[in-house]
């Protein structure tokens, strides 16, 4: 059995050094974006079911936590003047709808609820069109 593991590492190690492990790590880094992009859906999702219940603090949780989002590394996955600008625009609309809840005012946090996922959208649709250009 130790012997097994031994030779398992070895193997490793071996595989590691000829370099057969870096599409893994690729693809390693591409899950953590994956999770990380996935987050925002959650949060969103949570602000929907907090304008549903009038559940205030939820909403002002959530999309507070998607501004953060905007703001971290891992968001930067573009260096474009119009990535940067889509993302200020997505992060204006976070605001307004965290304001809105701090106020108690579901009608204007469902309104930017609304124009924040018009930012996911209009986002999403620029990305594509970059992945495609660059295929
Ligand atoms: C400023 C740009 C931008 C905005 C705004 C934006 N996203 Fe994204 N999103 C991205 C990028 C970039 C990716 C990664 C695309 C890729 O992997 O090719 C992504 C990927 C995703 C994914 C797929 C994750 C996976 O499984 O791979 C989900 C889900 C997602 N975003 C949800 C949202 C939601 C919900 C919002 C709005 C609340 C939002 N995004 C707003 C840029 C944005």
């Amino acid at each position: 059995m130790k012997r097994l593991s031994v030779i398992l590492l070895v193997a490793a190690s071996i595989t590691g050094l000829l370099g057969v492990s870096s599409p893994r790590a690729a693809d390693d880094q591409a899950d953590d974006v994956g999770t990380f992009m996935r987050a925002k859906l959650e949060h969103s999702k949570n602000v929907l079911e907090g304008l549903a219940t009038e559940n205030f603090d939820l909403i002002a949780k959530d999309s507070q936590q998607l501004t953060l989002l905007s703001l971290d590394t891992d968001w930067q996955v573009l260096q474009t003047p119009e990535y940067t600008q889509l993302s200020l625009a997505f992060r204006k609309t976070s605001q307004t709808l965290t304001d809105a809840a701090k106020k108690k005012n579901l009608d204007g946090a469902t309104l930017a609820y609304v124009e924040m996922t018009l930012k996911c959208v209009e986002c999403h649709k620029y990305v594509r069109s970059v992945e495609m250009t660059r295929l």
